[in-house]
């Protein structure tokens, strides 16, 4: 039987956590789970809320690569799944056309062998001796014909390709899809994996993200981080802040040496918080930021580590 990648989901929890992605008991027991019954996961969640990292994080915790297909509007079976290289194929036949005979089927049957073909991810990711993550990121960017190309993949874990013939997984790879919901991912693909929703974290599970990332800074500092997160999150912003830009902000107030967040603050901080027009008008009504870090700071009482 395949190795398992996780022993249980407590020690998937533990292991994420060292090597600094910091998740939860239900997303650790899907990863647990997917990983044991070969099942892909669908993550879907605002953007910036670490559904790309999952996955690297989830490869770092159990010492394997990352085969990652970064889709994109009219991405193609080429880049997805490779292509004949044909300079090493017209190479081949120049330097054999030197010698004196020439076995024309052999020759051809070996051009269109695996030594002539440049893998792309979804064909690297059957190769691997021992299991690797495969990551599909922004599956919703593709369309129909090429989603119903990966189910096929995802079904038989073998790829069909004209002229190479089928080639079969040697180790089925732990498979992460991801979508920012800009379409809807096909219900054949859904029912295929385990959908893990990711949402903003809590601000306990926030403030040790940001523990992790600025580790110079106090607790309380990373306290009032969470607490200025969720308090954001809850004003119906156009742009709410993700888990990325809470982790600049911090960054950013420790270069500039400041250990909290004062109603004074507001003219410098806001090209770091606000990310449209009306998100900055929003933030400068009057009144506007003195009560969001009054709330700022009665949120952060949650974050508080039981
Ligand atoms: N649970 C977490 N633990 C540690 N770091 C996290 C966590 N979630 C997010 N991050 C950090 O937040 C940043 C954004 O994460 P990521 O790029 O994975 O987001 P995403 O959901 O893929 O966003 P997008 O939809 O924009 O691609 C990364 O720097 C990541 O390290
Ligand atoms: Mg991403």
């Amino acid at each position: 039987m395949e190795k398992c990648l996780f022993s249980s989901p407590g020690q998937a929890r533990e292991a994420l956590a060292a090597v600094g992605y910091i998740t939860d008991e239900i997303a650790a027991t899907v990863v647990h789970l997917a990983a044991r019954l070969n099942k892909p996961i669908l993550l879907e969640g605002p953007p910036g809320s670490g559904k790309t990292e999952l996955a690297y994080a989830i490869a770092k915790a159990t010492s394997t690569g990352v085969e990652r297909l970064q889709c994109f509007e009219g991405i193609n079976e080429e880049k997805a799944i490779g292509k004949f290289d044909e300079a090493l194929q017209r190479l081949a036949v120049e330097l054999r056309s030197k010698s004196a005979q020439i076995e024309w089927e052999l020759l051809k049957q070996e051009l269109h062998g695996l030594r002539f073909f440049s893998a792309g991810p979804l064909l690297r990711a059957l190769q691997y001796p021992r299991r690797c993550v495969l990551l599909v990121d922004e599956l919703d960017k593709v369309d129909q014909a090429f989603e119903a190309m990966l189910l096929e993949l995802l079904s038989v874990w073998q790829l069909s390709i004209p002229k190479l013939g089928v080639i079969k997984a040697e180790t089925v790879p732990f498979v992460i899809l991801t979508s920012n919901e800009e379409r809807r991912i096909g219900d054949p693909l859904r029912r295929r994996s385990f959908y893990l929703r990711i949402d903003h974290p809590t601000p306990q599970r926030e403030a040790r993200i940001l523990r992790m990332r600025t580790p110079n800074q106090s607790a309380e500092f990373h306290r009032g981080m969470a607490g200025l997160a969720k308090a954001l999150r809850g004003w119906s912003l156009e742009k709410p802040p993700s888990i990325s830009e809470m982790l600049d902000l911090a960054q950013a107030l420790e270069v500039l040496g400041e250990e909290r967040i004062t109603p004074e603050m507001r003219d410098i901080l806001l090209p770091l918080l606000a990310k449209t027009e009306a998100d900055r008008k929003k933030l400068l009504l009057r009144d506007g930021w003195a009560s969001l870090v009054y709330d700022a700071q009665q949120y952060s009482a949650e974050a508080i580590e039981q």
